[in-house]
């Protein structure tokens, strides 16, 4: 059986993969990160739609048997063309823990931290509408985060004077949860907590993603239950540098007071 892809913009989907492993340890995954066209979610719909199709298309004609599309950003802007495409094929996204921050705050304030092309695609607007009931939620993009992530910038003032910027807004309403909408974001947890305080609750979509896919793949017939997994990482910048930091940021205990 042919490993499970993994795709993401670029090594944001690494928070992802390393649950999909935590969860599914004998399975042989392929990461696949798009850092030389990243970030994607500053770009148009059709643009994010092409790339991730092109992307999805080779790692099946790979081998891939599943593919786990680990960028909200693409999810939402191409999840429902992948699936059309590929009718027969095990294909899992990933949306913003909204339903979780929902369940765990009822008639709370959430803010919701993602790219502007998750925060504006209607794969969101659904969401808000099937279970954002009763909660005050408030979206805030910060198109920044990606690149500080991407250059492996996890901390510092800089990093943190800009989520203080983008975050005004939703401190300034209190807010009882933070969803980390975007897989890039819990890389900068630490900066992120800092800037938050300790009473926000921090949350993202990386564990539920796992789970659904380890079902997904039960169902089907398709989970590899025994022996030693792998991981194999690629980048389309194909450098020294960017091959590093995707290990560091798959490794490294980098989840300070992490809840999902
Ligand atoms: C991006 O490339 O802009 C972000 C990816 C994501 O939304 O997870």
């Amino acid at each position: 059986m042919g490993p499970i892809a993994v795709f993401d913009s670029g090594v944001g989907g690494l928070s992802v993969l390393r649950e999909l492993v935590a969860q599914m340890p004998s399975e042989h995954f392929l990461y696949f990160g798009d850092s030389a066209n990243a970030p994607y979610g500053t770009r148009p719909t059709a643009e994010i739609r092409s790339l991730t199709l092109a992307h999805a298309e080779r790692l099946f004609d790979r081998g891939a048997k599943a593919l786990v599309v680990a960028c909200n950003t693409a999810t939402s802007a191409a999840i429902g063309a992948l699936r059309a495409r590929w009718p027969d094929r095990v294909i899992i996204g990933i949306e913003p823990a909204l339903k979780l921050a929902v369940s765990r705050h009822p008639g709370g304030c959430i803010g919701v931290l993602a790219t502007e092309a998750t925060l504006r695609e209607e794969k969101f607007a659904a969401l808000l509408q099937r279970c954002a009931e009763n909660c005050h939620i408030l979206k805030c993009p910060c198109p920044e985060l990606v690149e500080f992530v991407e250059r492996g910038e996890l901390t510092g003032p800089a990093l943190e004077r800009c989520l203080a910027a983008r975050l005004a807004p939703v401190l300034a309403a209190g807010p009882d949860a933070l969803v980390l909408g975007c897989t890039h974001f819990p890389f900068a947890a630490g900066a992120i907590r800092r800037v938050v305080g300790p009473d926000v609750e921090l949350l993202d979509g990386s564990a539920g993603t796992a789970r659904e896919t380890k079902r997904r793949l039960l169902d089907a017939g398709l989970l590899v239950q025994q022996g030693e997994g792998s991981v194999t990482i690629e980048n389309s910048l194909d450098s020294p540098a960017i091959l590093a930091l995707s290990r560091q940021l798959l490794h490294a205990p980098i989840f300070p007071g992490r809840e999902s």
